[in-house]
């Protein structure tokens, strides 16, 4: 089977797996972080593009957030796939990379140096901040049924009271627990680059937020 070829079965692969996702998650999601990553590696050359494009496009096949007998389940079907389709030699480390690749993974474990795995995180993270971020965010938020906003909460990423109760109590919570850290999470110079306009962003967005928030308030105070 041919390069072309490949990508085309994987990517027909990837739309099936992923219905029932939240539509954050969904194919364009990770068209993005295909595209992005690819960039990325136009800039870096790093990794070797075809395993970089069939990790992109299987990154997100198995959810974290899944019960474990489902990650089970979802990583034997990847397993499957990649022998079908001929792609048993890369098939170790892309299983591998999308075991490492969430932000939220608390047990890394395996080669965490991977170009791969470093570019699919930065492209992962770059959909997370931004326009495109907010926007996944609160849709995300509406999905779980969120507040977006309660000025009773604290703002941090150490909220404790988030923390403890493992969920995140309002969208713009989610802001300060994870969104604003992303920045300085990045791997490669080019994603640094790219994620400055983005972060500027989530700032610039923060801002006007809390100003009308406030503005109404005011106007009810007064
Ligand atoms: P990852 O797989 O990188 O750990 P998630 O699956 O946790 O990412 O998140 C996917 C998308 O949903 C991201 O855009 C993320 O910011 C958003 N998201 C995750 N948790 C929340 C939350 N509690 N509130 C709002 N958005 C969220
Ligand atoms: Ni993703």
């Amino acid at each position: 089977m041919n390069w072309d070829e490949a990508i085309k079965i994987t990517e027909e692969f990837v739309r099936q797996n992923l219905t029932g996702y939240d539509s954050g998650h969904d194919w364009w999601h990770i068209d993005r972080v295909r595209n992005v990553a690819l960039f990325i590696n136009e800039q870096e050359a790093i990794a070797d593009p075809f395993t970089l494009e069939i990790a992109a496009l299987l990154h997100d096949s198995v959810d974290s957030k899944f019960s474990d007998e489902n990650i089970d389940l979802g990583y034997s079907g990847i397993d499957k796939f990649m022998d079908k389709t001929g792609l048993t030699e890369i098939k170790e480390q892309i299983i591998e990379v999308i075991r490492n690749v969430s932000f939220s993974n608390k047990n890394p474990s395996g080669n965490l140096t991977d170009p791969v795995l470093l570019i699919i995180q930065d492209a992962d993270r770059l959909d997370a901040i931004g326009a495109i971020g907010i926007a996944r965010a609160f849709n995300y938020g509406g999905f779980r049924n969120n507040v977006i906003y309660n000025p009773d909460i604290e703002l941090s990423a150490d909220n404790l009271e988030g923390k403890r109760q493992n969920f995140t109590q309002s969208t713009i919570s989610h802001f300060y627990e994870k969104l604003l850290l992303l920045k300085y999470r990045m791997n490669t110079l080019t994603a640094k680059r790219l994620a400055v306009e983005r972060h500027e962003f989530l700032e610039i967005f923060l801002k006007q937020f809390y100003k009308e928030w406030e503005f109404v308030t005011g106007v009810r105070n007064s």
